[in-house]
């Protein structure tokens, strides 16, 4: 699975720890930045890179990470083809990934501690879509 990555520098240190796992565990991984948690820069930027990878099919899934999540969350959400998923526990990935077919997730760097922040991703990178009534919905969602 190859994963896509990218962070402003608010979700910069996150990012990378995240990275980091994802190699340990053998994922293929595009890293867009940014890098320096100094250095100011503009989310939609890199969020827009990700999503675009993922929607055209050069990544499978895409992890952006912000101060909050909800700024990369959103930038992503505009690229059609993109289910991003801003979330904030383990529970709310699994269901992004049940119900919702999330492609995206989004994390917040400044909110969540990175301990906390791996399990959701695991929980999110393992949870399979569930089909059925749900694949209908995104159907639904494709249509708007
Ligand atoms: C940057 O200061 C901050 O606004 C950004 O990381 C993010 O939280 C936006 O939603």
């Amino acid at each position: 699975m190859i994963v896509v990555l990218a962070a402003d520098h608010g979700g910069a240190n996150l990012k990378n720890e995240l990275a980091a796992v994802l190699r340990d565990k053998g994922y293929k991984i595009l890293d867009l930045g940014t890098n320096d948690a100094e250095v100011s820069v503009d989310y939609p930027v890199y969020a827009k890179e990700a999503a675009l990878l993922v929607a055209e099919g050069k990544a499978d899934r895409g992890i952006v990470c912000c101060g909050s999540g909800i700024g990369v969350s959103i930038a992503s959400n505009r690229v059609r083809g993109v289910r991003c998923a801003l979330c904030m526990d383990e529970n709310m990935a699994e269901l992004s990934r049940r119900h919702n077919d999330a492609n995206m997730l989004a994390l917040g760097g400044r909110l969540l501690d990175v301990e906390k922040a791996k399990r959701i991703m695991e929980s999110w990178l393992e949870t399979k879509f569930e089909g059925g009534r749900h694949k209908r919905r995104i159907d639904m969602i494709d249509g708007i």
